[in-house]
C-alpha cells in the first residue's frame, strides 16, 4: 500500500512537472498609448511574431493605454520585474538618471525620420542604449512615432501666443525649457491624465505627435491644432536585462527575430499613421488646424532654439554637436 501511494505521487509529480514545463514563458508588454497606434500597433505586431515563431513556448500579454502601469510606474515596473517590456518615449529615461536622452527632445533638432534614422540606427542610437544597462535594462530597438503638434483653445501661430499658457508636457527638463523659451507655463503630467486635464482647463494646451493627440480624442477638447513639428516623439523598445539574458538561447534568438521584424513594421507604419490622424482630426471638423508660414516657423525656431545652448550641460554638449555632425543640422541657418 505504502508503495502504490509513492508511485501513485511520483506520477503525480512528473505530471505536474511536465504540465510546469510546458507552460509558456509570459512577456508582459506595457505601454500607456491606444491600441491604434504605431506604437500600440508594433506591439501586436511583436505579439504575433513572437509566438509565432517560438511556436508558442512564449505568450505576449500586451497591455494598451495605461491599463497595467501609468507613466512613472512602468519604468519601476520593469527594473522589479513586474513587467518584461516597455516602449517608453525617450524622454522618459530622463528621470531614470539616463538624461542623455531628452537630446531627442531639443525642439527642431530633426526635420524628418531620415535624418532621426541616421542618428538612432548608428553607433550614437546603440552607445545611448547602453547607458541603459547599469539600470538593470536592456535597449532592444528604436521605433517612431513623429514630429509633434501644439494644441491649445487658442491659435498658436506666433511664439508670443504662448505667454502663460499652461502647456501639458512629457517629464522632460528639455521640454519644460522649450515652453518656458515661449513664456508658456509647462506642466508636466502622466499620458493618462492628459485628455481630463485638457478638457477641465487643469492645462490649456499640449504637444504630441497626431496619432497620439487623436487616438486619446484631444482633438475634441483643444479648438486649435497647429502643424508645427517642432520636435520629435519616439521610443525604446526595452525589456528587463536579468529576464531577457536568463532566457533559453534558442528562445531569444527567435524573439530577438520577431523584435527586427517588429521594429521594421513599427517604422514603417509610423508616418503613414500619423498623416491619417491628421486627415481624421480635420475631418472630425473639431480642431481648426493651422498652418504656419515661412516667418512663423522661423519665429518658432529662433524663440526655441536657445534651448539648445540651456540643455548643452544636461544632455551632453559633445552628443548635441556629434547629432548635428549626423544629421547635417546647421545652427547658423535657422
Ligand atoms: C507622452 O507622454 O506624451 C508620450 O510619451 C506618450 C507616448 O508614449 O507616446
Amino acid at each position: 500500500m505504502k508503495f502504490r501511494t509513492l508511485v501513485v505521487g511520483l506520477a503525480a509529480a512528473t505530471f505536474s512537472l511536465a504540465a510546469f514545463a510546458q507552460q509558456p514563458i509570459v512577456i508582459k508588454f506595457s505601454h500607456v498609448v491606444a491600441q491604434d497606434t504605431p506604437k500600440g500597433k508594433g506591439a501586436d505586431f511583436f505579439k504575433q511574431k513572437a509566438e509565432e515563431l517560438t511556436k508558442g513556448k512564449v505568450k505576449v500579454e500586451v497591455y494598451h493605454n495605461s491599463t497595467l502601469y501609468k507613466d512613472k510606474e512602468e519604468m519601476e515596473a520593469l527594473q522589479l520585474g513586474a513587467v518584461q517590456m516597455l516602449a517608453p518615449s525617450l524622454a522618459k529615461f530622463g528621470p531614470l538618471g539616463v538624461k542623455e536622452f531628452e537630446v531627442f527632445d531639443l525642439p527642431f533638432m530633426f526635420d524628418n525620420y531620415d535624418q532621426l534614422r541616421k542618428v538612432t540606427n548608428g553607433p550614437i542610437g546603440a552607445s545611448l542604449l547602453k547607458k541603459l544597462e547599469s539600470k538593470g535594462i536592456l535597449g532592444l530597438a528604436y521605433w517612431d512615432n513623429g514630429l509633434k503638434v501644439m494644441s491649445a483653445n487658442k491659435p498658436l501661430r506666433n511664439p508670443e501666443d504662448f505667454k502663460g499658457l499652461k502647456m501639458r508636457i512629457q517629464s522632460s527638463n528639455v521640454l519644460e525649457a522649450q515652453m518656458r523659451a515661449v513664456s508658456a507655463l509647462p506642466q508636466k503630467m502622466a499620458f493618462s491624465e492628459v485628455y481630463q486635464a485638457l478638457q477641465t482647463g487643469v492645462v490649456d494646451g499640449t504637444e504630441n505627435p497626431p496619432s497620439n493627440l487623436y487616438t486619446q480624442k484631444m482633438h475634441e477638447v483643444q479648438k486649435f491644432v497647429t502643424l508645427s513639428d517642432h520636435g520629435y516623439l519616439g521610443y525604446a523598445v526595452i525589456v528587463n536585462k536579468k529576464f531577457w539574458d536568463g532566457l533559453p538561447a534558442d528562445i531569444r534568438k527567435q524573439l530577438d527575430d520577431a523584435m527586427e521584424q517588429s521594429t521594421r513594421y513599427a517604422n514603417q507604419i509610423a508616418k503613414v499613421e500619423n498623416d491619417n490622424a491628421l486627415d481624421a482630426v480635420k475631418k472630425s471638423g473639431k480642431s481648426e488646424l493651422i498652418t504656419l508660414t515661412a516667418e512663423q516657423k522661423k519665429a518658432w525656431k529662433k524663440a526655441m532654439f536657445k534651448v539648445h545652448d540651456q540643455m548643452s550641460s544636461r544632455v551632453g554638449k559633445d552628443l548635441i554637436q556629434s547629432i548635428y555632425k549626423e544629421t547635417g543640422f546647421d545652427p547658423a541657418k535657422l
